[in-house]
């Protein structure tokens, strides 16, 4: 398993560094199988699992459920735990909560923005922070790329160079323009990941079920399909449903 010096070191020897969304046992058992670097338990799970419009409706109950089953399935590989929305709404929760996650398996945890106090508090007890910046889904009003304008472009910089100087390994760069993803990565010590930030960040994070294809909803504009497993599981079921039939 690689920890937060050795994902560190991929980015000193310019190497890239891959991170994919899972949220089940089976998932983080093929995640592990095929390689990946890291896999990230996102609060994502909330739409893609859960069928919730908002990362907003789910909290600790539902995340530990899902930490602990990837932790299961992939215990060779990184995982990363991402703090639902008022999990981390001051020092002591957030340290709490993290540390549920922790001791169920995960090597770090993720976090959006820079809430008070929290990621000093973190890091003073070893908690592994992976930053994450641009478009933050839980607080966003609206999906649309983040750091345009100048204005918010220099605050997005500057929230990632606030979380490298407190010593996230990591950050994760959502929906921001190329030039802004690179500029980041070349001024923070930190691993840049970007999911819609470009080609230069240092490595990239997609969302399981874009990736696989595995629902029928248009996929953002930075995400890849590399198999349509929707089609599949459609077909194997009437596949099933056929054999059935044939069998009365
Ligand atoms: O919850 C999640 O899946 C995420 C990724 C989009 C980075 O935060």
């Amino acid at each position: 398993m690689l920890s937060p010096s050795d994902i560190v070191a991929k980015k000193q020897k310019g190497e890239k560094v891959s991170m994919i969304t899972a949220y089940d046992f089976a998932f983080a058992q093929m995640a592990e199988a095929a390689g990946v670097d890291q896999i990230l338990v996102g609060d994502s799970l909330a739409n893609t699992m859960l069928g919730y419009k908002s990362t907003r409706e789910i909290g600790m109950n539902e995340m530990l459920i899902f930490v602990a089953a990837v932790c299961r399935g992939a215990p060779n590989t990184h995982v990363v735990a991402d703090m639902p929305y008022l999990s981390d709404k001051d020092p002591q929760t957030a340290y709490d909560n993290a540390r549920r996650f922790m001791d169920l398996g995960a090597a770090s945890i993720k976090l959006e923005g820079t809430p008070a106090g929290v990621i000093e508090f973190l890091r003073s007890k070893d908690i592994p922070v992976c930053a994450h910046h641009g478009l933050l889904p839980q607080t966003a009003e609206n999906f649309k790329q983040k750091g345009k304008t100048e204005e918010e472009a220099r605050a997005i910089e500057a929230a990632a160079k606030f979380t490298d100087d407190l010593g996230c390994f990591e950050m994760v760069l959502e929906h921001i323009p190329e030039e802004l993803g690179k500029k980041i990565t070349d001024e923070v010590s930190a691993v840049t990941i970007g999911i819609g930030g470009g080609k230069f960040t240092n490595g990239h994070v997609l969302v399981m079920h874009d990736a696989l294809g595995m629902h029928a909803r248009k996929l953002p504009p930075f995400a890849t399909k590399f198999v349509d497993m929707y089609a599949l599981g459609v077909e194997g079921f009437k596949k099933y449903i056929d054999s059935v039939n044939a069998k009365v």
